[in-house]
């Protein structure tokens, strides 16, 4: 049966954060769009996978928001190690060194806290174990390595376990830490937008990417005419890496 109090709670984002402890505001400029963009799907069973978890900010949001559900159930992967971008801080800028217990602790504050499962290794281990064991998830949120091979190797194993209709988020769409592209997540989820472009439909919010899962609306037609089936190489066509010396 359904109380007054569980319709608003499933209805109504949970406001209150004071109870948490976060030395880093990057959840804070994304929250807004995460009220928005989440509005249909409090209250519903979920099985959400958060990949990159840090301190638990935007841990706490989805278990306060999002895993209302009795059976709503959340899976985390995190080394709690750092990614690139945190490391050489020589004046632990990061709190790197107890970063583990900032998380537990933040986490430990919310009322659904035990429909967590904590997977503390690389996402590599992490998603291929998960695939294996043939796990499905609703809500995926991308959150981890900024290197883009890393970006672009969760994004595939995340997409392979989500269920049509379900939603992954990219972090850091918009995030320039380095100048070379390899080091940053956006070439990643580019690459992986034009892969996976018949089943995908997307939104861009300021800083992130938001991606549902849709039935194929691409579908395949073969090239009729054998003498155009290779690629033109244009003139002057260099592939974008160094090349290999053959001696
Ligand atoms: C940017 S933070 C996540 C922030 C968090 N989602 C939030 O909104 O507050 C990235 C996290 O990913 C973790 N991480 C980085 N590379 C990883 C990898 N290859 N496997 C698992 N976790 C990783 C780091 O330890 C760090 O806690």
């Amino acid at each position: 049966m359904s109380s007054t109090v569980d319709v608003l709670s499933t209805t109504t984002p949970s406001q209150d954060r004071s109870r948490f402890s976060f030395q880093q505001p990057w959840f804070e400029a994304t929250r807004p769009d995460w009220e928005e963009l989440t509005r249909s799907l409090r209250g519903q069973q979920l099985r959400v996978l958060e990949v990159g978890a840090f301190e638990g900010a935007s841990t706490t949001w989805i278990l306060d928001n999002l895993l209302i559900h009795p059976k709503s159930t959340m899976t985390v992967i995190d080394t709690f190690a750092g990614g690139m971008e945190h490391q050489g801080d020589v004046n632990d800028t990061y709190g790197l060194t107890s970063l583990k217990s900032r998380f537990w602790s933040n986490v430990s504050q919310c009322k659904h806290v035990s429909k967590l499962n904590v997977m503390e290794m690389t996402s590599d281990e992490a998603l291929i174990t998960l695939r294996k064991e043939g796990a499905r998830f609703d809500f995926v949120y991308i959150d981890a390595s900024h290197v883009a091979l890393d970006v672009l190797h969760d994004a595939v194993l995340c997409w392979r376990m989500l269920d049509m209709g379900g939603t992954l988020v990219f972090d850091d769409f918009a995030w320039k830490g380095y100048n070379e592209d390899c080091y940053n997540p956006r070439v990643a989820i580019l690459s992986f937008l034009l892969c996976a472009a018949p089943e995908l439909q997307a939104k861009e919010t300021e800083l992130q990417l938001w991606v549902t899962k849709v039935p194929n609306h691409i579908s395949a037609t073969k090239n009729p005419d054998p003498a155009i089936l290779y690629w033109d190489k244009p003139e002057g066509f260099k592939l974008p890496v160094v090349p290999v010396k053959i001696s």
